[in-house]
């Protein structure tokens, strides 16, 4: 069989590590569950298995106009904010089209380039932040898009508004930026930059949103994405009509109406995050500022041979090799009890 070329440049995903009876802390997922709520609705839903889902998600799309400032015309929902990267990829790369993708970020924007036939150019992070004047410096006629990731997976490091504006301002229109605000749910600086209220300036930004993290709705693959109503348009063509299940639409609209739910994860995360703060502190691990549901730590050893050792003791954790960062480990801010055996497991080793 004749196979595309691309297929050579498209390496498998590596996922968080998932092990029996272990606790998971490998992939950013909310660790308390899902709103009860949210998971009522999907249970509710099953009476209507038999039915083809809502193609245009209206409800959803209703209720996320409200929560979000948006239009319904503005939104596009996604199996999965994966998917809906996928959507961009296929609506605006061409086969030999540049995209600029940081160092140290989310695999998918390179999936993503790489499905279509387009070129990744790495741009380098030497101090870890996602640095939106070395995008610029890049920034060349063959350049159809570049990704963005704030709070950035895996530093938890968040682009500023006054970054975001000032790269916004010298992208040329016909370069399209891709903001993926994955964990922006969680950022706390009033600084860091909050993408959407620039839409409707630039129609050239994609807001990349998701209900795997705070919604804690990750395996029924849901996320949106915001751009002007032309954008979205665009991207609905090459969407397939029944992406989105009906239980994944039901569930994120209890979950988006369960404030209390999502008030008490951020409280827990807060907390966790500085009960992790001071355990990295007390082992001599610098860690990294994170503005998301995760922290990342430099360990004095290959970062495998740390994971590995840490979930020999019941917890998983995110190696960062893959993201060209073979010192750093990523862990998910767990609940109380989680971070307590987490602090066992690292004392012990
Ligand atoms: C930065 C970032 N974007 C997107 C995703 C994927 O989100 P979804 O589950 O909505 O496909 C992840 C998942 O870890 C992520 O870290």
């Amino acid at each position: 069989m004749k196979r595309r070329a691309a297929l050579e440049r498209m390496t498998p995903y590596h996922a968080g590590e998932r092990r029996p009876g272990a606790v998971k802390l490998s992939s950013n997922e909310n660790p308390r569950g899902c709103s009860p709520a949210a998971a009522r609705a999907a249970i509710a839903a099953m009476e209507e298995a038999h039915i083809y889902p809502d193609g245009a998600a209206r409800d959803l799309k209703a209720l996320l106009a409200e929560e979000t400032g948006m239009k319904p015309e503005e939104i596009i929902l996604g199996n999965g904010s994966d998917e809906v990267l996928t959507f961009i990829a296929a609506a605006y790369i061409n086969p030999g089209d540049r995209t600029l993708v940081g160092e140290h970020t989310f695999s998918q924007y390179r999936f993503a380039t790489n499905l279509m036939d387009g070129i990744v150019e790495t741009v380098p992070m030497p101090d870890l932040r996602m640095d939106p004047d070395r995008f610029l410096e890049r920034i060349s006629e063959n350049v159809r898009a570049l990704f963005l990731c704030s709070p950035n997976n895996p530093t938890g490091l968040a682009i500023s508004g006054n970054e975001l504006e000032h790269l916004l301002r010298k992208v040329p229109r016909e370069t399209l930026v891709v903001m993926d605000h994955a964990y922006i749910d969680y950022q706390d600086d009033p600084a860091a930059c909050d993408a959407r209220q620039y839409i409707r300036e630039y129609p050239n930004l994609v807001v990349l949103r998701t209900f795997s993290k705070i919604y804690g709705l990750a395996a029924l693959r849901i996320g949106f994405g915001l751009a002007v109503p032309e954008r979205i348009a665009e991207m609905e063509r090459v969407r397939s009509p029944f992406n989105v299940s009906t239980i994944a639409q039901h569930a994120a609209m209890a979950a988006l109406k369960d404030e209390p739910f999502v008030t008490s994860t951020l409280e827990d995360n807060r907390t966790g995050k500085a009960r992790m703060i001071a355990l990295f502190q007390e082992l001599g691990l610098p860690h990294i500022p994170s503005q998301a549901n995760f922290l990342t730590i430099a360990v004095p050893t290959d970062a495998r041979e740390f994971a590995r050792e840490i979930a020999n003791k019941g917890i998983t954790v995110r190696p960062l090799n893959s993201f060209g960062l073979p010192q750093h480990i990523r862990i998910t801010i767990g609940t109380p009890d989680q971070i307590e055996l987490l602090e066992a497991a690292m004392r012990k080793r």
